[in-house]
């Protein structure tokens, strides 16, 4: 078990003292934007998925077949809570019958994703509307999830075959966020077996995937047999002891996640202890670079790192005592960063885009989606402005 310091200092504690300072309405208006252009892309996407990135702001079209496919439905039924309009719900519905047929398709769950993939849409649907085949799927896909759970190593693996020797026992940051899929079905059926694993991984991961400085791992693996942790490295990241940004945003909001499901104190002093790293890993405008390595020069930015931040840091936020200074400055440095995001960040001045948010990465060390929109950017700012403008009942 790793010794960590004592959280750091938060390094722009007088920025994050008080809240941006925003004109009347400037929030509302940053929603409508995306509200706006969800719609008109309803027209362009036509029941298909936008890829994962865009190529020079514009999505490529997909089916059901990547881990982002339940971003694009997330962001219409998001939209549909925030309008009231039912077109939004219409088409955001029209998606789930694909993710009941992909549960049929081996080579397309063979991922940690399935957290991911059927939060957004089937559980996003079962909570809006009741709709009682989506459970079933979303039941469905927590099993399949439940499969990659390695005892031994108390891990669900992230990628790949469970016998694929280049995959095998290899745990990811990112799976903190797929953890809500099993605490869920865990609710809905009131069977065990879904949240012990679920609680046990993340228990693992915050022991090996966090460094003694509150950075985190990109992924890590371990001896399945054994259960013997092996060694970090990255997949996504600058480097094997960098810490990649989404990485450590995925650790700062799926930790708050599962200290929503599992109430333990410890899981929330780790989110605090990411999030008070990335915060002080920031560039004068808030977004972070593509790795927290860098804190200035010309590499890229990753605005999807920076949304998903926001909203895992207005969970964090709302989880502690308002007595608390953290309980502040978190929701403060929130909002810094939505507002930057808000300002310099969104496509509104390239109609012909068909993101919400330029200067995403996806992989850098692959040279994929370098500097574009990011499916899960978008979706991530969107759940950001729907925090912020309302009270709002997380699908996760
Ligand atoms: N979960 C994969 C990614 O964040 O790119």
């Amino acid at each position: 078990m790793s010794t960590r310091k004592e959280i750091e200092i938060l390094a722009r504690a007088d920025l994050f003292s008080s809240p941006p300072k925003t004109d009347g309405g400037f929030w509302q208006n940053a929603l409508d934007y995306c509200v706006n252009k969800i719609k008109s892309n309803i027209g362009v996407f036509k029941h298909l998925y936008p890829a994962p990135a865009s190529v020079n702001g514009i999505y490529p079209l997909t089916g059901n077949t990547d881990w982002t496919s339940a971003f694009w439905p997330g962001m219409l039924f998001l939209a549909w809570e925030n309008t009231g309009d039912e077109i939004f719900l219409k088409e955001g519905e029209s998606y789930i019958p694909s993710f009941i047929a992909r549960l049929d398709k081996p080579g397309e769950t063979a991922t940690h994703d399935l957290g991911f993939l059927y939060t957004l849409s089937c559980i996003a649907s079962w909570r809006l509307t009741g709709n009682a085949p989506a459970r079933e799927a979303a039941l469905r896909a927590a099993d399949l999830l439940l499969l990659r759970y390695h005892e031994n190593a108390g891990i669900i693996q992230a990628w790949g075959d469970l016998d694929d020797p280049a995959q095998r026992g290899r745990a990811i940051i990112d799976c903190a966020m797929n953890l809500p899929l099993l605490y869920w079905a865990g609710g809905e059926t009131g069977n065990p077996r879904y949240r012990r694993p679920a609680a046990r991984h993340i228990t693992t991961a915050n022991q090996y995937l966090i460094r003694e400085n509150w950075s985190a791992y990109h992924t890590y693996f371990f001896d399945t047999v054994t259960g013997k942790p092996l060694r970090g490295n990255t997949a996504q990241g600058y480097s094997d002891d960098s810490s990649w940004a989404r990485g450590q945003a995925w650790g700062i909001y799926g930790n708050v996640l599962s200290y929503r499901y599992l109430k333990d104190p410890a899981l929330r002093e780790t989110a605090r202890g990411l999030a008070r790293y990335f915060l002080n890993r920031l560039p004068a405008d808030l977004v972070s670079y593509w790795d927290l390595i860098f804190t200035e020069g010309p590499q890229e930015r990753d605005s999807s790192a920076a949304a998903c931040a926001v909203c895992g840091l207005l969970e964090l936020s709302a989880a502690l005592p308002a007595a608390e200074q953290d309980h502040h400055c978190f929701k403060n440095a929130a909002l810094h960063i939505a507002a930057s995001l808000a300002r310099s960040y969104t496509t509104a001045a390239s109609p012909q885009s068909t993101g919400l948010l330029f200067h995403g990465v996806y992989s850098k060390p692959d040279g994929k989606g370098v500097d574009e929109c990011t499916v899960f950017g978008d979706y991530f700012y969107l759940e950001a402005l729907t925090r912020i403008c309302r009270i709002w009942e997380p699908y996760w």
